[in-house]
């Protein structure tokens, strides 16, 4: 009897208090353990989208809140101007789990970007004439601060902000010729994304990524890899580039990384691990003892109870029962790799999709009017994907046969 009434007292606080940057589907979630979710009428949802790829390792996975019950006991924050212990232990984890030599911390996939590019300018800065240039491909999505949007080549994110950061070339998706054309002695750095997540998860080519890595050699520019979304397990491997055979100087990483909390981090290997001195970056929060001890049991908790394994045969079994809805429902074309699945539907219905999944009791995204994402827990059981997939089945019929 208490709850009655929250949501709607949360809508209209909402709409007088906070900034309207977002559409909100209407439930208030209260509780999640794995990859379930309870609202506060005390319904169950499976959760297929994961807090948009953060909860690799499920809701509140215990090894990540005992850590951080423990941390919080003891110190919370300090500064970067001392030395406190996970910061550091993480630090020697995480580039050895991704082939890096350094990483600089910050606390969000946006400021890991931003610390790419400012290593890829600084470093361009070097060279004669200047190489200040930032090749960037369309469809891109890295962030939504000044640099990082500058590389988010989408009109609509773009546009109420222009005068954007200068000198970013865009190529489209996999054209290699226009890469070519676009990579020249004045670029500083090629970015991508393995798999374009927020455009509606679109792989880029193995060609064209080769190309990439080979023109920024040819071109003494640095190849970053965003890997905010596609990284930490969520594509079968801790990192896609160790499943591409193309290895980035520069790879970023957010999202899934905290287990729940915010944290991220530039790293990088070579030339581009030293090009950032003391003073050059900072950021006040970044690697605190509390988010970093939480990362680290997220982490421990991926590697010990076999989460890369499951991301890659839940991944399949996810796509081949997708791909089995095509005999009776719309679904065109299914993308993607590992945990991370985009689908397209023939009809215009993915956003009434996720209004009516989360009805069902399934809670998915849509990148657009025909696309729907996927991005559950890394160690999401059969059951809940059996569970999770009638559920959406069934959203999909009754928006298709309404339609
Ligand atoms: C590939 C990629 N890069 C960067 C970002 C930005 O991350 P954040 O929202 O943590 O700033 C996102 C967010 O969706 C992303 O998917």
């Amino acid at each position: 009897m208490e709850r009655k009434g929250l949501l709607e007292e949360l809508q209209e606080i909402d709409e007088q208090c906070i900034m309207s940057t977002y559409a909100r589907q209407p439930v208030v979630f209260v509780k999640g353990c794995g990859a379930r979710l309870w609202d506060a009428e005390g319904k169950e949802y499976i959760d297929f989208l994961g807090g948009i790829a953060v909860d690799a390792a499920g809701h509140c996975h215990p090894r990540v809140v005992r850590a951080i019950q423990e941390q919080a006991e003891n110190l919370l924050h300090v500064s970067n101007l001392f030395y406190t212990e996970p910061q550091f232990r993480l630090a020697q984890k995480l580039t050895a789990i991704a082939g890096m030599e350094k990483l600089f911390f910050c606390n969000s996939g946006a400021e890991a970007n931003e610390c790419a590019l400012k290593i890829a300018r600084k470093w361009g800065k070097r060279k004669e004439p200047h190489a200040i240039e930032i090749v960037a491909v369309e469809g891109a999505f890295h962030g939504r601060l000044f640099g990082t949007l500058s590389v988010t080549a989408q009109a609509k994110y773009q546009k109420p902000y222009e005068p954007l950061v200068p000198g970013v070339r865009i190529v489209p998706r996999n054209d290699v010729s226009a890469l070519r054309e676009a990579v020249t002695d004045k670029t500083c750095a090629v970015i991508v994304e393995p798999i374009q997540g927020e455009s509606g998860v679109h792989p880029l080519s193995t060609e064209f990524l080769h190309a990439a890595r080979e023109l920024c050699d040819e071109a003494g520019a640095l190849l970053i890899f965003d890997e905010v979304q596609t990284g930490m397990g969520r594509t079968g491997t801790w990192f896609m580039w160790q499943q591409l055979g193309v290895k980035p100087d520069i790879l970023t990483v957010a999202k899934a990384l905290g287990g729940g909390l915010p944290i991220g981090a530039c790293m990088a290997h070579g030339v581009a691990a030293n090009v950032l001195e003391k003073g050059d970056h900072g950021s006040t929060f970044a690697g605190g003892p509390l988010i970093t001890s939480a990362a680290l049991a997220t982490i421990e908790a991926i590697e010990e109870e076999g989460m890369l394994d499951n991301a890659r045969t839940m991944g399949e079994y996810l796509r081949a029962q997708i791909a089995s809805w095509r005999e009776s429902l719309p679904v065109t074309e299914i993308r993607g790799a590992g945990l991370m699945i985009g689908f397209d539907l023939a009809k215009p219905v993915a956003r009434e999709v996720v209004r009516t999944a989360l009805q069902e009791g399934v809670v998915v995204n849509a990148t657009g009017e025909n696309t729907i994402r996927l991005l559950p827990p890394l160690n999401l059981k059969r059951d809940e994907a059996d569970e999770g997939l009638r559920r959406l089945r069934t959203a999909i019929e009754k928006m298709v046969n309404h339609a």
